[in-house]
């Protein structure tokens, strides 16, 4: 059995047999055990590989140092103490070893886990998994529209201006030219509020329109001037499938030398077919507004039945009305303007056939799914 005490077979460790073992052949064999065992566990590559090294050495049951503590009971009696002692610190050794490659797992396995958190996944075994336990939301169709429009007349030299949803009556009615007596300043037609503005601004209102930004903006700067600016309005009415308490408007400014009415058809051509598509039909009828002079109403095609079309109301527009340019102090001689007022909701329900615009507001997630 044994050829040189190098090649000792490591089972023959224990392997029962009736000699006497001597003491040399079985440090051996313990050495080689320690040094395959330490190899196998520091070799293995995954937790799996490392646990099939745990069983073939220490397995409790048949682990080849369980077969050695066997061979042990073969080595002479005045032998064993030594015999004893060397496979303990070999017992120690391979347990370190093991302990080591468990280590060694653990280290590649967090530094897999350590890459960055990303606090916007959804919970982690259900994305693993392919499920989605809450689904991923998007952007609400209106404020999609409100994007798109802006996107639209961004293209056209428009830009985006802001103003407050708290208004004075001077930007709401009395600079856009709408006198006391207009019915539009009906206190009952208005959302006005109990408290005063603040210094001498008198009463204050929810703005029933965002023409209101059309001043701001030409108090605050020169001619020539190009903006858009989109915003909630508020208005008492009552409502039904074309009107809301709440509403968002997209309103339009342009002001320099020569402007004129072939200007704004052009524009608002362009809007209207770059949102709805270029076969939609979109047409003025002459009509009134205080702060536009002349003054159109600007309908859409909605829907053609048995060769008739009905056409619904997008909004008021017209040339900028020469009191309006005086009440910013911009002189009426020397430039004109046009203005538009469109509803947000109109447009949108037009473009994707949507037949009451509360759906926009029941927050129904089945609705809301589809844009
Ligand atoms: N502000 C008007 C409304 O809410 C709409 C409107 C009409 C706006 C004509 C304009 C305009 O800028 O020129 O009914």
């Amino acid at each position: 059995m044994v050829s040189s005490l190098g090649q000792i077979a490591p089972f023959a460790l224990g392997t029962p047999h009736s000699a006497a073992m001597p003491l040399q052949a079985f440090l051996t064999g313990l050495d080689q055990l320690a040094q395959a065992g330490q190899s196998a566990f520091s070799q293995s590559a995954d937790a799996a590989a490392l646990e099939a090294a745990r069983v073939e050495f220490l397995g409790a049951k048949s682990g080849r140092l369980k077969a050695a503590q066997k061979g042990l009971g073969t080595v002479p009696g005045p032998d064993k103490p030594a015999a004893g002692k060397r496979f303990n610190e070999v017992k120690m050794l391979l347990e370190a070893a093991l302990t080591e490659a468990q280590e060694r797992l653990r280290g590649t396995d967090s530094a897999e886990s350590a890459e960055p958190f990303d606090p916007t996944l959804p919970g982690g075994r259900e994305f693993k998994e392919g499920r989605h336990p809450v689904a991923p939301g998007h952007l609400h169709p209106l404020t999609q529209t409100i994007e798109e429009l802006k996107d639209i007349m961004g293209r056209l030299g428009f830009t985006v201006a802001d103003g407050p949803e708290v208004e004075d009556e001077w930007h709401n009615f009395e600079a856009l030219n709408i006198p006391k007596s207009h019915p539009a300043r009906d206190p009952l037609e208005n959302f006005y509020l109990a408290t005063a503005g603040v210094g001498n601004a008198g009463p204050m209102l929810l703005r029933s329109q965002t023409s209101t930004v059309q001043i701001r903006v030409m108090e605050k700067q020169p001619p020539p001037v190009r903006i858009i600016s989109l915003g909630r309005v508020y208005r008492p009415d009552d409502a039904d499938a074309t009107h809301y308490p709440m509403f968002h408007q997209i309103e339009g400014l342009l002001v320099d030398r020569n402007v004129t009415m072939a200007d704004l058809k052009s524009v608002l051509r362009l809007f209207a077919a770059s949102f709805l598509g270029h076969d939609v039909h979109i047409r003025f009828r002459p009509s009134f507004f205080p702060f536009t002079e002349p003054s159109v109403e600007v309908d859409m095609a909605w829907e053609t039945i048995g060769g008739k079309t009905r056409y619904v109301e997008m909004g008021g527009a017209g040339m900028v009305d020469p009191n309006v340019l005086r009440a910013v102090g911009y002189d009426p001689e020397e430039v004109t303007g046009f203005a538009f007022g469109l509803g947000v909701e109109r447009v949108c329900a037009r473009r994707h056939g949507v037949a009451d615009i509360r759906e926009f507001y029941r927050n129904d997630v089945r609705f809301l799914s589809q844009f």
